[in-house]
This record gives structure tokens, sequence and C-alpha cells, in this order.
């Protein structure tokens, strides 16, 4: 309620939200989480609580009144259409030069996004969290975090005959004759209940096509794991449909947080403020870097130092699709959990992950998000004339991406005589590269941060999202932000409780 004061308060409740919260209700400490979205907990009039994917509705998008698909167009018709205007799942936020995809409500983009979990090689690691101690990460947090997260391998002798995976095995044999590595990624999805699905026994989700706007079954989404576990506790509070404006020092080292109610038309209906003697930035890379921009630029929090949303980048995300041969189809029937990656990250700075297109007919398509080596970053800043945060991405700098993704599908095309798709992104486009699903940075570890996410400068604040890993992760990045934030949270703990 407002005037109220809270010894923990955390913004958002995504992966670095759910992590902090958990592992301080565990130590004993009453955490109140605050999530600008939904609960995501009730069932709509048609009973579910995720609208059909092929039907998109108000709950799949968050404040648009069109709807924003990545594959936009099919045999080049553009499927994008109306819908009301309500505080939805998926949040295709516009910046000048790119669109960045996120998850809102209640467990951010676990809701959201594809499943996979995936660890980087331990090799590269340096290059990703060059001030982070390897040998810790790979012995305790990523383990502790790929636990708690649930992630698993799919039995690769179902793989190997479900008509669900023809597009993944496809995928495998073009990467194999061409020379490329390639290898199975564990998931967040119960595979149990994914068999059940194929065999008929239960309601299908990731045979029905659910992901981008919600899993109504199977995905292990953060409201599952993370956060059930923290709510067991009982010492965990949330808070939906509340955002948060501002944060500024009060006396005694206290902070003062201002938010905003908003209804499910997005119109804020009430502002109150709370005091908390610590706050936790986890808003996602996104939500966090714009909220220190604003709070640092507009003289709220001016001790915040230099490096306050920069090093922003789009972990290298480009999409495109391939034209099979007619004795290669993909399958009309097609999972929406990825299960295998093409690595060329040294030879081409590429590692590819097959994706789905489950449209429900035959395609002859084979889809692919890569995720790119690219020294690319870009920067926030508050745009005093809008009263925005503007982003400093161009999107001719996503050519690197490109480059490095070609160097998988040029030989791939050229060892099977196929081409690029140029009907799904609209424009006879063959990558999509104006968009990420993998914001990382803007509040960087060990620079706008020390090396464990204590803000520079105010005591009392720190940053547990996706905004401290430096713009790229070199495979997908939620179980590094996870583990990561299982480490930062025990140090912090320990000593600054
Ligand atoms: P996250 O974005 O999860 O959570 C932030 C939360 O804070 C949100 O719920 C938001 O609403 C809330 N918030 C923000 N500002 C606020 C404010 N001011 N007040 C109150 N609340 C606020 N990754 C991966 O590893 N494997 C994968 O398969 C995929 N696939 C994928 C698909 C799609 C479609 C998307 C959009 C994303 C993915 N990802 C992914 C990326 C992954 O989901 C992402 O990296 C993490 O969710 C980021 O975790 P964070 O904790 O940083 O923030």
């Amino acid at each position: 309620p407002n005037g109220a004061s809270v010894p923990v308060l955390v913004i958002g409740t995504g992966y670095g939200g759910a992590v902090t919260a958990l592992r301080l209700a565990q130590a004993g400490i009453d955490v109140q989480l605050v999530e600008m979205g939904m609960a995501w907990d009730t069932p709509g009039s048609d009973g579910k609580i995720f609208p059909t994917s092929s039907a998109p509705d108000q709950r799949s998008y968050w404040l648009r009144t069109r709807t924003k698909q990545p594959v936009s167009n099919f045999f080049g018709f553009p499927i994008d259409k109306d819908i009301p205007r309500y505080t939805g799942v998926l949040d295709a936020e516009e910046f000048a030069g790119i669109t960045v995809y996120q998850g809102r409500g209640v467990g951010g983009g676990s809701l959201v996004n594809g499943g996979m979990a995936v660890t980087p090689r331990r090799d590269l690691f340096n290059q990703v969290l060059p001030t982070v101690d390897a040998n810790e990460m790979y012995d305790v947090y990523y383990p502790r975090a790929n636990a708690a997260l649930g992630a698993k391998l799919v039995d690769p002798a179902w793989w190997g005959s479900t008509p669900a995976y023809q597009y993944s095995r496809v995928g495998k044999k073009h990467a194999e004759r061409s020379g490329f590595p390639w290898r199975f990624v564990p998931t967040v999805y119960d595979w149990d209940y994914m068999k059940a699905e194929a065999a008929g026994t239960a309601t299908k989700s990731a045979l029905a096509g659910e992901v981008l706007y919600g899993n109504n079954h199977g995905k292990l989404s953060l409201q599952k794991t993370y956060l059930a576990q923290a709510a067991a506790t009982g010492r965990v509070n949330i808070s939906t449909l509340h955002r948060v404006t501002s944060v500024r020092p009060v006396s005694g080292g206290r902070y003062a947080v201002v938010l905003e109610v908003l209804n499910t038309s997005g119109t804020v209906t009430a502002t109150k403020e709370v005091t908390a003697d610590k706050v936790f930035f986890a808003g996602g890379s996104v939500g966090t870097s714009k909220l220190l921009t604003k709070l640092k630029a507009t003289g709220v929090l001016p001790a915040l130092n230099g490096e306050i949303g920069k090093g922003w980048g789009d972990n290298g995300n480009v999409m495109c699709g391939r034209a099979n041969h007619m004795w290669d189809p993909t399958g009309s029937l097609q999972s929406t959990i990825p299960t295998i990656g093409i690595d060329n990250w040294d030879a081409g700075g590429a590692f590819a992950e097959v994706a789905p297109l489950p449209v429900g007919i035959e395609t002859y398509a084979s889809m692919y998000l890569s995720i790119t080596r690219t020294n690319q970053r870009a920067s926030f800043s508050w745009n005093p004339s809008t009263g925005k945060v503007d982003l400093s991405w161009q999107t001719s700098w996503k050519q690197t991406s490109i480059t490095a993704a070609k160097s998988i599908f040029d030989k791939i095309n050229s060892k099977e005589g196929t081409i690029y798709r140029t009907d799904l992104f609209g424009g006879y486009k063959i990558w999509n590269d104006t968009l990420t699903y993998h914001p990382l940075g803007g509040a960087v570890l060990g620079k706008a941060t020390d090396n464990y996410g204590r803000l520079h400068g105010y005591p009392g604040l720190y940053v547990v999202d996706g905004a401290l890993i430096p713009g790229a992760a070199t495979v997908n990045p939620f179980v590094t932000i996870t583990a990561l934030a299982e480490r930062n949270i025990e140090k912090i703990r320990a000593t600054d409780f």
C-alpha cells in the first residue's frame, strides 16, 4: 500500500528478480516484488490463460493495437492484425533501429521464451563476463541455476522418431552434410509432458504452436520454478500492474520508490510511494537501463556513474529461413521448443538454433535464429523533449551478424542446392535484421556496478538482471542471467544484510 515501508523491494519478476527474491526469502528476509505486467494465473473467457498462437488476441501484446509478429509474412502475405490495446504478455518495444521483444508479467521473459537453457562453452566464458571467476560459475552457479530452472535434454531416441522434430532432424542432417558440428541443448520444457502431447494423452501446448504468447502447459516458466519456491517461503509478496517510475534516496540510507498502478488498458489509475532499505533493479536489460538512464539524467540519482546506459547489445540475433527441396519436408507438426544448435562460433562467429515454423502445414522451410559474434554496442540516453529514453542502435550494424550467419547458411545452401526464403519478413527480405529477443547490457557488471551488481554511488541499490551482461552471451542468455544472479545474491546476502 501507499506509504508502506519494506526491507527489500525488487523491480521486475524475470530471472534476475526471481533468483533475488527466492534467495533472500530463504535467508528469512521479507521481499516485495513489483511487476508492471499481469499475474497470468487466471483463464480468460475461452478457458485459457494464454491465447491460441494462431489467433493472437489482446492478451498477446503489451499495449499495442496491432500484432507485430517476428515472422510477419507468409508466402509474401502480411499476417499482422488489429487487436485491442491491453497489458498483454509480449512486448515488441520499438526503438529507432531495432525492435526488442520482451516478456511482460509475473515471470518476465520466461512466459514467452523458447525455453532453450544453454550454458555457454566454458572456453568462451571470459569473453562473456571477463571479471567473473569461470571456475566458480561452472562448478557452482551454472549447476545451481540449471537445477533450479529444471533444464533437461530431450530423449534422443524419442527426438529421432517423433514427427514433431522432423524439422530438427532436417536441420541436423543439413548441418552435418556441410561439416558443421551441432549439439542438443537442454530446455525447460517438461519432456514427459511433451511426449504425452504427442501420444494424444495431454492437452497440446508445444505441439499446438504455443510459445510466443505463453504456453498453457508444459513449459517450466519461473512461475513453476523459482517463483513457486519463493512463494512457498511465505516471505514474498508480488504486486502486479505496478510500474516503478522513480527511486530516490531519503533519510536513513533508505530509498523512496514511486509506483504507477495500471489498469489492463495501460492507463495509470493511481500513484503510490513506498520506502525500502534496499532496491534491486530486475526490469530486464531494457527496463533497468531505461529507468537508471532517466534517473541519472533527471538528477534523481546524480551520483550514478557514466557507465549507466552503456554497453547494450542484441546478442547478435538474426533470423533467416531456407527453402528445402520437396524430398526434405520439415513437417506439418512442429514443436515450438527448439532442441539443437549448429556451432560455427570459432570459424564463423555464429551459433544457430534450428527453429520451428509451427504454422500447421508443410512449408518445406528450415528456420534459424542465429546468435553471432558482434562488437556493436549501443547506448541509452534521456530525451528531454519526448520524455523518453532513446537507444542508439542502428539497423545497419546487423551486417556483422548477417555475415556471421552466412558462414553457415551460404555453405548449406550451396551443398544442398537450395536458396534462402524471401517471403517471410516482408519486402523480399532474406534476413530479419530488425529485432532482438536477447537484449543484454546497459548497466554492465564491473562498470556501472561493482563486480557483484552494487550500483556505484548508492549503497543499497543493485542491478541483478540481463543489464549486467555486456551485450552478448555467445548462446541464449537466460541460464547465464540466472547463474550470475545466483552468484551475486549469495555475496550480497552474506555481506550487505
Ligand atoms: P526479464 O525481461 O525476464 O524480466 C523483467 C521483468 O521486469 C518483466 O516482467 C518486466 O515486465 C518487468 N519490468 C520492467 N520494468 C519494470 C518497471 N519499471 N516496473 C515494474 N516492472 C518492470 N533466452 C534463452 O536463454 N533461451 C530462449 O529460448 C529464449 N527465447 C526467447 C524468446 C522470446 C520470444 C523472447 C522475448 C526472449 C527469449 N529469450 C530466450 C530471452 C530471455 O527470455 C531473456 O534474456 C530473459 O527473460 C531476461 O531476463 P531478465 O531477468 O534480465 O529480465
